[in-house]
């Protein structure tokens, strides 16, 4: 295929007819076509084969039609009239996508420029619907090859290069059910470690480590609450991966127990350029287990990258993934608590259009067939993290992984979080972080977000306290900057923004049970930990394009400073204080709670290694009727115990009795011995708080 201009005219257009449709799940039909071949479009984007559990349901409305054009292999599917639509993955523009067009074809786009940013680093070929009634449905084109997709009023348009592909269409009475099919497809992420869910300070880079050390020790001064340190490329030998500079990081065990004895955990980058140097062990060894992506005549192909010439792992090969999994092990036992896999679309400095030549070759391996770039660049990312995940799991078996990655297609968050790319320090990057994380999240995503202040460019105050006013709520939040700008951690914008900056993130610590809740619904069930305002009410025609405002789980509305006359649900009508004064900060965004629930809240702590549970505040929002609910789930925070029932899940309820609201706490599941002394109670009912104390172990009454 040459080009995947969508406006092209197809001269030889042939239909393809469907030569298996099943259901594969509730309200899941799996559509295979003629001519589909497992060795040209193996299984990447699920995580297994569903069985067919019987017929397609009699009225299933949304069928796909394919055919072969001189574009590649379209797949059209017809919408009824007024479906607003979401998803396609890593976006840019707005959270509802009807009208859209983008390209899947994996890119390194500095502040989203390339191609007017309708490709970014990632692929997720997947829509939602919404229909006016509030029921959902989804799509899911199977296929990471060279693709595009347009999502127009009427119909869902799919094309992509290799043969013909499956497609999976899910049904169900709301988004979140949609949400919950797209997970029983493609999995959920794993349980986070409980610090990933903290706030992470980065910078390209925290070098040397006397820079490193000095960043961390000003958050502790400070007392600006943080979990983790990132370590960008300048920590290596020459940006030589699996190296440490002997110069600038003498003992980097040394620098990491400094971190955990004050209460960080550390996370290292990972590239998969190789500097080519045959004294460098990596390369070494991968040369000689003849690894690396080869050019279209079978010789090692080189590309520029930071350390100059690079060797690409084969990702394709079971023997690639496994040597470089195997090279986490030394490198971790440096202290080293989480990996981030940049440039992994890849992107290649020198290389044709930024990446690796399309006639250079995979090998493949196991069921991943041997393929040109041009089949395998889209799911390169994919393989990336695949292999980290598998080799720090081997290295540290009894840790929760945690991985950050660039790259990547639907179905990666079983190996990976993600996170946005090289946005800009502008007002409209910061605004676009919004429906960008928003519209990850509905595409199988939970766990990721944007570089909070912005990452190209300078940034001044007024930007950073606006960004991080609501920053602090992104399920994935950290600041982070590029190598040549200003100094962007919390307190180099003077003492106010300081001031902001500290509120804000404080704001997320004392809501860390009920984010690490919203969590585990998306680990079980696939649902965003940020979701659009249209969750809230799926009927409400208002809320659909609402992409300034958004949801944490779904009692709890995020509304930034920026926000301009945002269409809010009307069932949150009460506004939430956290800290003091924090709903008289310039740059805070407006929380809300939903009538009728209960949120889980802890104490102000400076990292997840102290104890939020002193007290535990339950904030009470009753409904109409006095009456309110909510759950939290906590454990250990790392390792699986949980997996074996060590976790706890409360249930929390409330109801008026006369006067009083009266809030029962019950231990519904699990077996985890969660010490919880002194329970608070807030109650925000017209407008104002009513307080009172008690324990988890009898009702506590409070009087409004
Ligand atoms: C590109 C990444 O997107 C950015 O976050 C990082 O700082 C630089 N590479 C340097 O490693």
């Amino acid at each position: 295929m040459a080009s995947l201009g969508i406006t092209a005219q197809s001269l030889s257009a042939y239909t393809v007819g469907v030569a298996d449709e099943a259901l594969v799940g509730e309200g899941i039909v799996r559509f295979v076509p003629e001519k589909f071949d497992s060795t040209v479009t193996p299984m990447l984007i699920l995580s297994h084969e569903p069985a067919s559990i019987g017929a397609k349901p009699a009225g299933w409305s949304l069928n796909p039609r394919y055919s072969v054009t001189d574009r590649g292999v379209e797949c059209v599917i017809a919408l009824p009239d007024g479906v607003s639509l979401y998803g396609g993955g890593e976006v840019t523009g707005p959270l509802l996508r009807n009208g859209q067009k983008i390209k899947m074809w994996n890119t390194d786009t500095g502040m989203y420029l390339v191609d007017g940013g309708s490709r970014l680093y990632q692929t997720h070929p997947w829509v939602m619907g919404v229909r006016p009634d509030g029921t959902a449905f989804g799509v899911l084109f199977d296929t990471f090859h060279k693709g595009e997709l347009l999502t127009a009023d009427d119909r869902i348009e799919f094309v992509a290069e290799g043969t013909p592909y499956k497609t999976y269409v899910i049904e169900s009475a709301t988004p979140q059910g949609v949400l919950k099919g797209l997970a029983e497809l493609t999995g959920t992420i794993e349980m986070p470690p409980l610090w990933a869910i903290g706030y992470h300070q980065c910078r390209f880079s925290y070098a040397p480590e006397s820079r490193a050390r000095e960043v961390a020790s000003t958050f502790r001064q400070k007392k600006i609450p943080c979990d983790v340190m990132w370590f960008d490329i300048n920590y290596m030998d020459g940006f030589r991966v699996f190296t440490v500079s002997p110069d600038e990081f003498p003992d980097p065990k040394a620098m990491n127990d400094f971190l955990h004895d004050n209460g960080f955990k550390s996370v290292y980058m990972i590239d998969p350029g190789v500097k080519v140097d045959p004294d460098y062990f990596v390369y070494a060894t991968g040369h000689d287990k003849n690894v690396f992506v080869t050019d279209a005549y079978g010789n090692e192909f080189h590309g520029k990258v930071w350390p100059g010439d690079c060797a690409f792992p084969d990702y394709t090969r079971p023997e690639t993934r496994r040597w470089w999994g195997g090279l986490y092990k030394d490198f971790l036992a440096n202290g080293i608590d989480g990996v981030w896999n940049d440039m992994n679309e890849p992107s290649v400095f020198d290389g044709p259009g930024g990446t690796i030549p399309e006639n250079c070759m995979h090998r493949g391996g196991g069921n991943l067939p041997a393929g040109r770039h041009s089949m395998w660049h889209n799911a390169y990312g994919r393989l990336m993290v695949e292999a980290s995940r598998d080799g720090i799991m081997a290295a540290n078996p009894d840790k929760r992984p945690f991985l950050l990655s660039r790259s990547n297609i639907l179905g990666g968050q079983r190996y990976a979080a993600m996170w946005t790319g090289d946005n800009a320090a502008s007002y409209d990057h910061m605004k676009l972080s919004v429906p960008m994380s928003l519209t990850l999240g509905l595409s199988g995503q939970p766990f990721n977000g944007p570089d909070i202040g912005g990452f190209a460019g300078n940034t001044d105050g007024d930007l950073y306290g606006n960004w991080l006013g609501f920053g602090a709520f992104f399920p994935f939040s950290r600041g982070h900057a590029s190598c040549d700008t200003n100094d962007k951690e919390p307190w180099a914008f003077g003492k106010d923004v300081e001031r902001e900056a500290r509120m804000a993130i404080e704001r997320r610590y004392r809501l860390m049970p009920y984010i690490y809740t919203a969590f585990r619904a998306a680990h079980t069930d696939g649902q965003p930990v940020m979701a659009p305002v249209f969750f809230a009410d799926p009927t409400d025609s208002n809320l659909r394009a609402e992409e300034q405002a958004f949801l944490i789980g779904q009692d709890l509305l995020v509304v930034p400073a920026f926000a301009e006359q945002p269409a809010l649900p009307a069932n949150f009508t009460q506004k939430l204080s956290l800290v003091k004064g924090d709903t008289k900060g310039k740059y805070q965004a407006e929380l809300r709670v939903r009538d009728g629930s209960i949120i889980p809240a802890g104490r102000v702590v400076q990292n997840m290694t102290e104890n939020p549970f002193e007290p535990l505040t339950l904030i009470v929002c009753p409904d109409a009727d006095g009456n309110a609910h909510g759950t939290m789930y906590w454990d250990e925070g790392d390792g699986w115990s949980f997996r074996d029932g060590n976790y706890v899940e409360f249930d929390f309820t409330a109801r008026r009795e006369g006067r009083d609201i009266v809030v029962t706490i019950n231990t519904v599941n699990g077996n985890y011995p969660l010490d919880i002394d002194r329970v608070n109670v807030e109650v925000l009912h017209n407008g104002k708080t009513y307080r009172a104390a008690g324990t988890a172990a009898s009702p506590i009454k409070v009087k409004i």
